[in-house]
């Protein structure tokens, strides 16, 4: 029994593997170089960290279903947990749930920033956001656990932009009324 179990454990994980529809392109918004650091939920498969140079770009595939966050270090600078992007990829109802949380380090002002579906790229009024490009007093996001900031989307391909001081991006204005969830919804604990 145990044996069938690890087989169909070790299916799973190949079809999560060779399946992944999911992204998330990383905007970098300065002339600072940074590495994402992904940290892969329990039981989930890794995620490898990549490298996106200056006022650069990169789009990084996620296995289907993944769940775990991601922070930048800037180039140089210790490897210390900033800021989060939290995903889970095709959750509950097959939506993809997501936020930007200072929970475990709230004075990296200047990493991950906001997330948002990709089809919202050049609207200036995000529906469905989590972050904000000023973090000072940015109360779109999670600051306590206890906090509703998981947004939804029935897309699975994200932005996520990095940097660029605490001025406000000229595409990026306001969130408009998103429907929120709890923070169950992204860490997967229905
Ligand atoms: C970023 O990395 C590139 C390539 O290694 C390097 O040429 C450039 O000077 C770096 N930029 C900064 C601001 O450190
Ligand atoms: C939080 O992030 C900032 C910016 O990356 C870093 O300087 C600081 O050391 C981090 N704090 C902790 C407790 O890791
Ligand atoms: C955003 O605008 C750029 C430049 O005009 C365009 O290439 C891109 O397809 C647009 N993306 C979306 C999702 O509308």
């Amino acid at each position: 029994m145990q044996f069938f179990a690890n087989i169909a454990a070790a299916a799973v994980l190949a079809a999560s593997l060779v399946s992944a529809t999911n992204t998330v392109t990383f905007l970098n918004q300065d002339e600072t170089n940074r590495t994402i650091v992904f940290t892969a939920s329990y039981g989930q498969p890794a995620v490898e960290n990549v490298k996106v140079a200056g006022n650069d770009q990169i789009k990084v595939e996620i296995p289907n279903g993944w769940q775990g966050n991601w922070y930048s270090i800037d180039a140089g600078a210790p490897a210390t947990p900033g800021m989060l992007g939290e995903v889970a990829f095709n959750g509950w109802n097959d939506l993809t749930y997501f936020d930007v949380s200072a929970i475990v380090n709230n004075t990296d002002l200047n990493g991950v920033k906001t997330i948002y579906p990709a089809s919202q790229l050049n609207t200036t009024s995000k529906v469905a956001m989590s972050g904000c490009e000023n973090m000072a007093g940015c109360t779109n996001m999670y600051i306590l656990s206890d906090d509703i900031q998981t947004v939804s989307t029935k897309e699975t391909d994200l932005v996520c932009t990095l940097g660029g001081g605490n001025k406000l991006s000229t595409t990026v204005t306001q969130r408009d009324e998103p429907v929120l969830f709890a923070r169950k919804f992204v860490l997967g604990k229905l």
